[in-house]
């Protein structure tokens, strides 16, 4: 396994790669890699020849000192897991080398409106835009490849295809199911900073997404009243504070008038622990017949490493 510091070596690696008619996959991290990130690159790995994993803690989508601060670094554990998952190549950028005039940010940005405003948009002011100016940099580097996305983060997969089919970008993106602790906690790298009792609290999550998920399967057809059986879920547990709570259309993100005139419902949430902001979101079928199969695909994590499921799209 090749460990690179500067994408500007990323092109010659890979241009080679492609011109023996291998293909090229794509995972970009922020490294303190755990099974979520191991499930990606195991699609990657599964489904295209010389995989490449990105790990950069980037400044640019930080909005609080503090949350990049105790962001965890664990490089050399990150480094052993690439090589034992079989990644060909590591790239470890510099925050000097992706971003010369750093502090200062950088003069362009790459912004998606639409599907980038509301929820973590409006929640994490810039976010976004650090997330897709980041990335249309990796994709620059990394040229024609599949890209791969954990649905665990819905919004930003939905904010990057919306910008790789904008700017044309030579890039398939992969979105791949969450993967979850037996509670239904979806893995984070931000999980390590819950205390014992925020950690049992956490589940809290993945309890109002089942709720919602239920009125949905129940006949439920009013955004708002999802909403409110996912919320009143929060508030029945002393140490979460909801942020948002919503059923929204899974393409555009958009709260629609009745659930009934989308074509798929995706529910969000985001609730703070403690100094901790988690996010999480599932699927909620419109129709009885996919009911408690794909609840069990969503949240089973022994059933989606089985499956190495991945829809691509
Ligand atoms: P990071 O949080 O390190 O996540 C890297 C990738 O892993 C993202 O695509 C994310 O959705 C996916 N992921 C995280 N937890 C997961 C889980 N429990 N199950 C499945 N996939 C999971 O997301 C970022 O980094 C950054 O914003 C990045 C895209 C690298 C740009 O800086």
């Amino acid at each position: 396994m090749e460990v690179l510091h500067t994408g500007a070596e990323l092109p010659g690696t890979l241009d080679s790669v492609r011109a023996g008619g291998r293909s090229v996959g794509l995972v970009p991290t922020m490294g303190a890699l755990h099974e979520g990130h191991r499930s990606l690159i195991a699609s990657a790995v599964a489904g295209c020849d010389h995989v490449v994993v990105t790990i950069f803690v980037n400044p640019l989508q930080f909005g609080d000192p503090e949350d990049i601060e105790h962001y965890p670094r664990t490089l050399s554990e990150d480094l052993a897991v690439c090589q034992a998952a079989g990644v060909e190549t590591v790239l470890v950028p510099s925050v000097r080398e992706m971003y010369p005039s750093w502090p200062e940010p950088p003069a362009t940005a790459v912004t998606v409106r639409g599907v980038s405003e509301g929820w973590e948009g409006t929640s994490r002011p810039g976010h976004f835009d650090g997330v897709t100016t980041v990335v249309a940099k990796i994709f620059t580097r990394a040229g024609r490849c599949r890209a791969y996305f954990g649905e665990k983060d819905f919004q930003q997969l939905a904010v990057v295809r919306r910008m790789a089919a904008d700017l044309s970008m030579p890039v398939e993106i992969v979105g791949c199911p969450t993967v979850r602790d037996p509670d239904g906690l979806a893995l984070s790298s931000r999980n390590v900073r819950l205390s014992p009792p925020e950690r049992s609290a956490a589940s809290v999550l993945f309890r109002a997404l089942s709720a919602g998920r239920a009125a949905v399967a129940g006949g439920e057809r009013r955004p708002a009243a999802v909403s409110e059986a996912m919320a009143q879920v929060v508030d029945d547990e002393p140490l979460a504070h909801l942020d948002y709570a919503a059923a929204v259309d899974a393409d555009d993100l958009s709260v629609p008038p009745s659930l009934d005139e989308t074509s798929a419902v995706r529910l969000l949430i985001a609730a703070r622990l403690g100094a901790v902001r988690l996010i999480d979101n599932c699927d909620a079928p419109l129709s009885p017949s996919s009911g408690p199969g794909a609840a069990a695909k969503v949240i089973d994590r022994k059933a989606s490493e089985r499956e190495g499921t991945c829809a691509v799209g």
